[in-house]
């Protein structure tokens, strides 16, 4: 097969596959006739899949995706927007943990649904780095501690800023205020070359947040984490990712302690309209 096989009679000659197209490689060249590939088509196919997903007739199969591989989009099961707006007051940034593990396949899980999310030319770069081990955590929020030390010694005023003398002093007393006892951390990375690479990683990891919070996990973004991870060596040694790559984002996973009961209040939006 070339990069598609259009099926003659399924085709009602609709050209949405034409117009859903974002590199515009699926051309109509006869209102009669099968649309056609460009030339240079294949070179410039995001593998997107929207020709597939947008045909009503099932007759167009990307060399890569064929329409029953892909699920029916089914409009029925989506949740209305009050729903939405309340689901999205409902995640809440979890800081306290229950002493016990969260089993692989939830984990699994909760990677299965982020790598929905969208990323640049649809390079899906994200590669995902799961500590399970909850020792595993600890060493790292430990390196984490030994970066604020350093921090404070070399670059007072940052630490200062950032409060950094107070986490170490929590620490000091047995509290993590870097990943908060979580039994579980999960770091996005990517190639650093990679333009798309580090939104896609943030997206992605925005996506899990979400995942966690449906399924009755807690999640927090591991902030420290993350800048510890791009400056300090030693915790580039722990993380041991493939040559060239960057953690663009970490998120601590596991179950929540606390049941929030109300939404606390944010902002209003600041808008120009133009
Ligand atoms: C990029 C980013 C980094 C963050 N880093 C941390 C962190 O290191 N530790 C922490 O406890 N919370 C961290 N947070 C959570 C924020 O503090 C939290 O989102 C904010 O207080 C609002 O609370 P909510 O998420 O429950 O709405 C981070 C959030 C983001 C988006």
């Amino acid at each position: 097969m070339s990069l598609f096989a259009i099926d003659q009679e399924k085709c009602k000659h609709d050209f949405y596959c034409v117009a859903a197209c974002p590199a515009r490689i699926i051309e109509a060249v006869d209102k009669d006739a099968v649309p056609q590939p460009i030339a240079g088509a294949e070179e410039l196919c995001i593998n997107c899949g929207h020709c597939v997903a947008v045909c009503p007739h099932e007759a167009l199969s990307l060399k890569t995706m064929k329409p029953e591989q892909c699920p029916p989009a089914r409009r029925d099961f989506l949740p209305g927007p009050e729903q939405v707006e309340h689901f999205f007051r409902y995640r809440r940034s979890t800081r306290n943990y229950k002493d016990e593990p969260v089993e692989r396949g939830k984990l699994s899980r909760l990677i299965d649904m982020a790598r929905y999310a969208p990323s640049g030319h649809n390079l899906q770069p994200v590669h995902w780095l799961v500590i399970e081990d909850s020792n595993e955590v600890k060493r790292l929020a430990g390196i984490v501690i030994d970066w604020m030390r350093w921090m404070i010694r070399e670059h007072p005023t940052i630490a200062a800023q950032w409060h950094f003398e107070r986490i170490v002093g929590a620490w000091g007393q047995g509290l993590d205020r870097v990943l908060r006892g979580a039994p579980h951390l999960v770091a996005a990375h990517g190639e650093a070359s990679l333009p798309p690479a580090q939104v896609a990683c943030i997206i992605a990891l925005s996506y899990l947040e979400l995942a966690a919070s449906a399924l009755g996990l807690g999640a927090c973004w591991a902030g420290y984490f993350t800048t510890c991870a791009n400056n300090y060596a030693p915790m580039k040694e722990a993380l041991a990712l493939p040559n060239g790559h960057t953690t663009f984002g970490g998120m601590m996973v596991g179950h929540p302690k606390l049941k929030y009961q109300r939404f606390p209040l944010r902002n209003e939006p600041r808008i120009t309209w133009r």
